[in-house]
Order: structure tokens, then sequence, then C-alpha cells
């Protein structure tokens, strides 16, 4: 029996950035590519942020949490069978996202499957720029980003990169932290610290403090953390890293 293979050329693939939440902080460009699929994969949670995009005639691809690879596997499959595929993702979609699990694939694929696949990155507000904005302006001046997220880096590499992270001085914003923020109390306790949850989404949260009055249990996997350099200021409430116009 044969079996019939879709014929024309290869599909594409645009991995798409949604932003942090509302619909008002999405660009233009991940709106039009998720209109213009004609499949949508991603995590549950993402599909529904696209909500409003999604259209009777698409077809639409939802994952539940994890399975990152094989995610990343099915949208490339799709696109190589010649559809036009968006694989969405919260924030911007190579900080911590899908891309980078995409181009590894096709990396490893060295063009025998994907190669006439055309793959682009459509960028997004990530969460610690929207963080930053209800903040205030905390990332005035240089900073970091760091994810304690340890499902694919031992947690001895993420300890010491942030106690490297912490004699720099830099500013720094953690991703996936879940209560393990506590680590950061081996800083000076008067740092300025922001807690924000849900940027931009249901039940956002904006909470300024200092490392040394940390709540931990504010923290959690819908929250990035701020932590401030030694010049940032709290002022009215808000977050300040000056860039130095004012000496
Ligand atoms: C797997 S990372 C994905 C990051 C995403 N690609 C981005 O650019 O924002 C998930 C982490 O991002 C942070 N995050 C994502 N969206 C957020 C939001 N709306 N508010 C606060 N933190 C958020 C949290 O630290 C969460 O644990």
């Amino acid at each position: 029996v044969a079996i019939a293979r879709r014929a024309g050329p290869a599909g594409s693939l645009q991995i798409v950035g949604l932003g942090p939440g509302a619909s008002t902080q999405r660009t233009p460009q991940a709106s039009t590519a998720v209109r213009q699929a004609e499949v949508v994969v991603g995590l549950d949670a993402y599909i529904e942020q696209s909500s409003d995009l999604l259209g009777p005639s698409q077809e639409v691809r939802r994952f539940p949490i994890g399975a990152e690879v094989e995610r990343a596997r099915v949208a490339l499959d799709l696109a190589a069978d010649g559809r036009r595929v968006a694989l969405v993702c919260s924030g911007d979609a190579g900080v911590y996202a899908m891309a980078s699990p995409t181009f590894e694939l096709l990396e490893e694929d060295r063009g025998r499957r994907y190669g006439d696949v055309e793959v682009s990155v459509v960028p997004g507000v990530t969460a610690s720029l929207a963080a930053a904005a209800l903040l205030g302006a905390p990332l005035g001046h240089d900073f970091l980003t760091v994810s304690l997220s340890d499902l694919l880096t031992p947690w001895d590499l993420i300890e010491a990169r942030l106690q490297a992270a912490a004699e720099t001085d830099l500013v720094v914003v953690i991703y996936n932290p879940r209560s393990r923020a506590r680590t950061w109390q081996l800083e000076g306790a008067d740092t300025p610290v922001g807690i924000v949850g849900d940027a931009a989404r249901d039940g956002q949260r904006v909470v300024v403090t200092t490392l040394g009055q940390l709540d931990c249990t504010a923290v959690n996997m819908t929250t990035c953390v701020v932590i401030g350099s030694s010049t940032t200021r709290v002022e009215g409430g808000r977050m300040v890293t000056p860039r130095g116009y004012a000496t």
C-alpha cells in the first residue's frame, strides 16, 4: 500500500513570543504570525493566551507542561509536511523558551528532514522587562538574568552562577524562582528587591522590599524577582537603578 505524502514545498515554522500576558503587550508581528498560521502548537496556557487570535479553520495542538523537545519536534514535523506553523511561547521566544530547543533539533537533523523548512523567531516582551516596567526603572543600568530551574541545569552550577552574579554588583533578574530565591539572603540586607507575580495577567502582584525582609512565600513559578545592585534605590515605592545623569 502506497501512502501518499503531501506534495509541494516544505512549510514554515515561526517561534512566537506572545509577551507576558495581556494582548496589549503582544507585538503586532506576533499577533499576525498566530493569526496566519494553519497550525498553532503550544502549552495549554499559551494557547489560551492566543485565544483571541484563533479562528475555526486553524488546527491547535495543545501540550501539557514540560515536553519541550516533543513540542518542537511536532512543530517541525508539521512544517516539514508543508504546513504553516506557529509555535507559541510566553514572553520572548528565545529567553528560556522554545527557540533554542527548536534550533538544537535542526542542528541534530543536519538538513535530512527539516532542511527545507523556513524557521524564524518572532520576539516578545520578556518577563524581566514587563516586571521592570511595573517596578519603575530597576534595569536602568547593567543587569543579568539567571534561571533557577534545575530541570536541565545542575543546581551546583546554578548556585555557582548566583555566587558569581552576586560578586558583579549588577542588577539580577531571577526567572523560574520557586522558593529558591532564599539563596539571595547571602547578599546585603538593605538591597532593594522587586517581586512581580503574573505581570500583565489576572492576579498581577507587585511587591518592593529588601533582601533582609524578603518573604519567600510571595515567590513562586509565576514570579520574576529583580534584585537591585548597590546603586539601586527605592523612591516613592519605585525601584530605580540610576544611569548616573543626576550626578
Ligand atoms: C520558562 S520561563 C519562560 C520565560 C519567557 N520566555 C519570557 O521571556 O518571559 C518561565 C518564567 O518566566 C517568568 N515569567 C514568565 N511570565 C511571567 C509573568 N507574566 N510575570 C512574572 N514572571 C513571569 C517566571 O519567572 C517564570 O517562572
